[in-house]
């Protein structure tokens, strides 16, 4: 496995060279990329000796050896060939004015630069001193990067090198390392999955310029696609009505109503393994729909009926072993509610979440739920809903419910 370990100008700056060891002590190979803040405190020679590998300090090194050999293509643009190598990428220590950066997409300097370039896992250790941590802005800058599915590991609390008392001490390397490589394996651990994602709201006509629908955002669905093309799947996303913009990288088919929802997931049902339907589908559509716009009258009746349950259906023709994962958005006794619909669509797992409670939910950047299934529960505290997909795709990935097929 090979990790970058990007060092960042802070006391704790020694201390990644017991993270080094550490990593390589567990079969990695690490390479090493040090700030010029870092380069203050501990030399690229240490680093260098610690993990048998060049270290790497400037964006305008010269580029890589293979250029003498004169071949096409042997021309690398290092910052670009580095992050396109490795399998995860950790940051430790990372100080506040590092986290900044990130969350805010510099390129400046040849880590920065690494990073916006990275498609791979990244773990931030940060180490700062206590009032610099909780500062609004450095915790706003964390939720940023966690929303986008970083990981950070701590930081612990106890005497920091400032003098002070509290959080902002680093990690310990053995927990940092555990993280890495974690996150590492996480990567491919869905590469044999074809999964099927729907998110958004539907829409059911009423006349030419009305319609009855929801407020989904897409937000939980496309966090969920997000989380599985990180792991190495390959994603089919059917979407309806949105507010936030698809993830790239998928397979997109856009709808509108329930009816042409039921139509993409049957039709696509033969290609996934698993199928995860986040989107809000209306449970009723207008009979007949006007074609033209209804004049305004003191009161109008609608007739409604009822839309093909999607997800029932498609667990009736699912194919041996695809995997059937529903949400129940409820407001009162969620888990009562999701244990019912679990039953009642024979699906295999359901996300209950409460859309009661302000901040998360429907068109919220965070959530929180219970996972069901006929086998255990499990809480799924608030977060966002990129840190609640991973948990969600750690817990379908480990499940022994495909042992189990219906
Ligand atoms: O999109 P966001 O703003 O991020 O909000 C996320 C969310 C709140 C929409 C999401 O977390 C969620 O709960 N999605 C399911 C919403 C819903 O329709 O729940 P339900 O309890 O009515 O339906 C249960 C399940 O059956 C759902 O998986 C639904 O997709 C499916 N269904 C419902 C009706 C129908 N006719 N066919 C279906 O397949």
């Amino acid at each position: 496995m090979k990790v970058l370990l990007g060092v960042c100008g802070g006391i704790a700056a020694y201390k990644a060279g017991e993270l080094t060891r550490e990593l390589r002590r567990r079969g990695a190979t690490v390479q090493v990329i040090m700030t010029a803040g870092a380069e203050h405190f501990v030399t690229p020679l240490t680093f260098a000796a610690l993990s048998s590998n060049q270290v790497m300090t400037s964006l305008w090194q010269p580029v890589n050896s293979d250029v003498a050999s004169g071949e096409p293509g042997a021309f690398d643009i290092e910052h670009i060939r580095v992050a396109q190598d490795a399998d995860v990428l950790v940051l430790a220590p990372a100080t506040a004015n590092f986290i900044a950066r990130l969350a805010h997409g510099f390129a400046d300097d040849l880590l920065s630069a690494i990073c916006l370039a990275a498609k791979i896992p990244i773990v931030v250790a940060p180490a700062m001193n206590v009032n610099m941590w909780l500062h609004p802005a450095t915790q706003a800058n964390i939720e940023t990067l966690r929303q986008r599915g970083v990981q950070i590991v701590g930081p612990g609390s106890g005497d920091l090198a400032c003098g002070m008392v509290g959080d902002g001490r680093l990690a310990e390397p053995t927990e940092i390392a555990d993280h890495v490589l974690a996150a590492a394996q996480r990567t491919s651990d869905m590469a044999n999955e074809t999964i099927l994602i729907t998110a958004g709201g539907t829409r059911e006509p009423i006349d030419a310029v009305r319609f009855i629908g929801n407020r989904s955002s897409g937000k939980m669905g496309f966090a969920l696609a997000e989380a599985a093309m990180a792991r190495g799947a390959k994603v089919i996303l059917i979407h309806a009505a949105t507010t936030a913009a698809p993830p790239a990288g998928c397979e997109h088919i856009h709808v509108t109503t329930a009816a042409q929802m039921e139509r993409a997931v049957l039709e696509q049902l033969p290609r996934a393994s698993m199928v995860i339907m986040a989107a809000a589908v209306s449970d009723y559509q207008v009979v007949s729909p006007h074609a033209q716009k209804l004049k305004k009258t003191t009161a109008l009746t609608l007739e409604l009926t009822q839309t093909p349950d999607i997800l029932r259906q498609a667990a009736q023709q699912r194919r041996a072993g695809t995997l059937m994962v529903g949400f129940a958005a409820e407001t009162e006794h969620p888990v009562e509610e999701g244990r019912r619909k679990l039953r009642e669509k024979g699906i295999d797992v359901i996300v209950a979440n409460d859309v009661s409670q302000p901040g998360q939910g429907f068109d919220s950047d965070q959530n929180a739920g219970t996972i069901i299934s006929a086998h255990d529960e499990r809480m799924l505290p608030l977060s966002s809903k990129r840190v609640m997909a991973e948990s969600i795709m750690d817990y379908l990935r480990t499940t022994s419910l495909r042992l189990n097929p219906r």
